[in-house]
């Protein structure tokens, strides 16, 4: 049963972050504005066919002009942290060289507004939006974009490395991969299947470079990566079905935390014969294993997968994101992924899984014994919502409880988890940012897969909070309250991160 805001406060242990996620591409917008260059995003949405109904990220929440107004909506919600991503394009408009004064000023503005209001900031690096030229020149294929990942994480540790609390040096390399470089289903649109491997290579050195120069500048907020898991379950008993799904546990989850956490590539990547030329140098590998002080997990759902091609069945939402071509069984595919059954299931044909939230930290737990810290840094669904016109009051009413259940089970389900005696009660969890603080621009499926506590209207760019954004707000309420009243609860660390960032190290 889905616990109440109050009982689940009385849970949130002493010092745990609850936070709200976003990321540049996804609610900007004014991508011409300021001395913008183009992202590698903006020419793969324009091309017909590569967004559900072509819809334009050009506007989006235009959180460019509104940024004021969002943050005061966070303030007004009470959460503790916010996770957001640096427009590399605004920033570095060329990938490489000169700076954007106009890019480093908006960011600038954001944190020194977070900070006053109380709210520290998490600052992503990559959130997949690479500057066009260097998507021109192989993207992710080229080893130079690490370096300049590395180059562009110097330029944002002197710009606000005083201020960030906390940094992401690549979000979910994983689906960029697979999206961008594999399947063609996000930009730079390449179907390069298993030849995409040196993307990863590329992202995790891309990782490990920025790290490198966030250390050299002696940032004093903490650093970690962000990669996305989902525990994966064997269609049946069946031999091929649970070789299969082992087989997409190392190309989703082991291949790209392996060699972040323990400092190599997963053996069976090395054995297979199409790699056999892969042979990554002990420095490299040394670069992105380095000590992190923290590490970011994404968790949406777990992966159900069968052998062989499927029948082709693709739920409504994710099917349309895939485009036409893609959604059908591709014949002769090794493996498919498989629904799972008498599940609820989000717009996306997602499950609702929250079981599988302790599945996946338990599974982190086991393979990665000397794990640092951990941050659950995005959780979320995207549902349809319906908005009710509250004639009396005059105002909106947005009742997403589907959406507001599966926060509290989740962020349920990972506090129990972690609690001594819990399924991964080796793991120190430290928090969960909520994706997202608003509905947005959701990659290739454009405004068709609301994830917000915030509603918006994308003709008026009216914001509505919905009845998530209330829940969350009582909860944050009640957890103060508690650590108010209660003598020996501590106040949140994050004001005190705010006020006096902590030396790391
Ligand atoms: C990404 C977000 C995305 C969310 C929902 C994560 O993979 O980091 O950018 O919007 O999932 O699909």
């Amino acid at each position: 049963m889905t616990a109440s805001a109050k009982d689940l406060a009385a849970l949130i242990p002493s010092g745990f972050t609850l936070g709200v996620a976003t990321s540049a591409f996804q609610i900007e917008g004014a991508l011409n504005e300021d001395g913008r260059g183009p992202s590698g995003w903006d020419a793969f949405a324009a091309k017909p066919g590569s967004i559900v109904e072509d819809q334009s990220p050009a506007t989006s929440c235009d959180h460019y002009h509104r940024m004021p107004e969002d943050v005061a909506l966070m303030k007004e919600l009470g959460i503790d942290s916010y996770r957001f991503s640096l427009s590399w394009s605004r920033i570095q408009p060329g990938g490489s060289g000169p700076v954007n004064p106009a890019g480093l000023d908006f960011y600038d503005r954001l944190i020194d507004l977070l900070l006053a209001n109380g709210i520290s900031p998490m600052a992503a690096l990559y959130h997949w939006d690479t500057p066009l030229p260097l998507d021109e020149a192989g993207g992710w294929m080229n080893r130079d974009t690490a370096y300049r990942l590395g180059e562009f994480a110097a330029i944002a540790a002197a710009a606000y490395g005083d201020r960030v609390v906390r940094w992401v040096t690549v979000n979910e390399p994983a689906t960029v991969t697979t999206n961008g470089y594999a399947l063609g289903l996000h930009a730079p649109g390449e179907a390069l299947m298993v030849k995409a491997l040196p993307s990863v290579h590329h992202q995790l050195l891309g990782h490990g470079l920025a790290m490198q120069a966030l250390r050299a500048a002696k940032v004093p907020g903490e650093i970690g990566i962000t990669n996305v898991y989902s525990p994966m379950v064997p269609a049946s008993a069946n031999p091929l079905d649970k070789l299969s799904s082992g087989l997409m546990d190392v190309f989703q989850n082991r291949l790209f935390a392996d060699p972040v956490l323990l400092g190599k590539y997963p053996d069976v990547i090395r054995a297979a014969t199409f790699f056999s030329s892969f042979s990554p140098s002990a420095e490299d590998m040394e670069l992105i294993s380095q000590p992190l002080d923290f590490y970011g997990l994404n968790y949406y759902m777990p992966t159900r997968v069968g052998a062989g091609p499927g029948d082709g069945t693709v739920p409504e939402g994710m099917a349309e994101a895939m485009g036409d071509d893609l959604s059908d069984s591709t014949p002769g595919a090794p493996f498919h992924i498989a629904s799972f059954p008498d599940t609820e299931i989000t717009a996306y044909g997602w499950p609702v899984k929250p079981d599988y939230m302790s599945v996946a930290l338990a599974e982190m737990a086991e393979r990665y014994p000397d794990l640092p810290p951990v941050y659950i840094t995005e959780g979320g669904a995207s549902f349809e919502d319906v908005v009710v016109r509250d004639a009396g009051a005059d105002r909106l009413i947005i009742p997403d409880e589907r959406r507001l259940r599966y926060l509290a089970d989740h962020i349920g389900r990972a506090i129990e988890a972690t609690a001594p005696g819990g399924a991964a009660d080796s793991i120190d969890l430290r928090g969960y940012y909520v994706w997202s603080l608003m509905d947005n621009f959701e990659w290739s499926g454009g405004y068709k897969q609301p994830f917000g506590l915030v509603h918006v209207d994308f003709d008026t760019q009216v914001r509505t909070p919905k009845a998530s954004y209330y829940w969350l707000q009582e909860l944050l309420a009640a957890r103060n309250g508690a650590a108010a009243a209660g003598p020996d609860v501590e106040r949140p660390a994050e004001t005190a991160d705010v006020e006096r960032p902590r030396p790391v190290g």
